[in-house]
């Protein structure tokens, strides 16, 4: 795996791969790679002839009291990992290398922005999505991936990708779980063992809203289920459970579904997502 961390020698590599008709998967992260990470990289692999993989922790998608110098950075084990992966090229540029002082152009998606997340991290998907759009005009991929455990950010990286006509796919990937049932996530790195140990409630929560809204279709009592399991975890504050259309983010359009139950819950000092989709 070669390590890049200036954008001109990025694009001296994809030149050439472009060149010689090779297809380019990419799969952007913010590093502390995990077997989520990993399993978008072998996807990439297997559709791709060259995969470029990058490990930016995004300053502009934090808020300023967010966890952004929390943020795990063990970046020899990343390495190691796309080594190891079979990742053509690592791309890890430094802050200033992708925002110099005097960056002012941002992308917002208006309406998918606002719900869930949006309401708790002002900014957050504008962030996003013009990071994402930076990196995809360096690295000019033919394939992007995302993981659904990010579910909101997905459809956001859907819709600018299609408003703005830019030329790659994008390939929604199935959340990887633990046998426990917690999703992986990068920050689970940052869970005690206790924490570690209730942080499953948040899967399961979401899973008996889902029986629930299956059983009854009422959407009120369903995010109460959540809510009851939820409140099992110690030292647990909830932020929000929802649940809406899974492609407008926007209110269930009808009484079947399909539904998006979506949480993000507070286990200690460390902010969990997930979500669940029925019908
Ligand atoms: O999901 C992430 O790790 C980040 O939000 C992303 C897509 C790499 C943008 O910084």
């Amino acid at each position: 795996v070669r390590t890049v961390r200036a954008i001109s020698p990025l694009r001296q590599i994809v030149r050439a791969w472009r060149t010689a008709g090779r297809r380019i998967g990419f799969v952007p992260t913010m590093g502390a790679l995990h077997e989520g990470h990993l399993s978008l990289v072998r996807r990439a692999r297997r559709e791709n002839d060259e995969v470029v993989v990058s490990v930016f922790v995004n300053p502009t998608q934090f808020g300023p009291t967010e966890d952004l110098t929390r943020y795990p950075r063990p970046f020899a084990r990343d390495a190691a990992l796309c080594r190891k992966a079979g990742v053509s090229a690592l791309f890890s540029p430094d802050p200033p290398e992708l925002y110099s002082a005097e960056y002012q152009t941002w992308v917002t998606v208006d309406t998918l922005s606002v719900p869930l997340c949006g309401r708790f991290r002002p900014g957050h998907f504008r962030g996003v999505a013009t990071v994402v759009l930076k990196l995809l005009n360096i690295v000019q991929p033919d394939r992007v991936y995302f993981g659904e455990k990010d579910f909101q950010q997905l459809r956001v990286v859907q819709q600018m990708v299609k408003d703005l006509n830019v030329p790659v796919d994008v390939v929604a990937c199935p959340t990887v779980r633990e046998p426990s049932g917690l999703a992986l996530s990068s920050r689970n790195l940052a869970l005690s063992m206790e924490e570690r140990l209730a942080a499953p409630l948040v899967r399961r929560a979401l899973r008996e809203a889902g029986q629930v809204l299956k059983s009854r279709r009422n959407v009120a009592q369903a995010k109460r289920a959540a809510r009851t399991v939820l409140r099992k975890i110690p030292g647990g504050r909830i932020q929000y459970v929802d649940i809406v259309d899974p492609v407008s983010l926007g209110p269930p359009s009808r009484a079947t579904g399909p539904y998006l139950l979506a949480t993000a819950v507070y286990v200690g000092r460390t902010r969990l997502i997930d979500n669940l989709r029925v019908g």
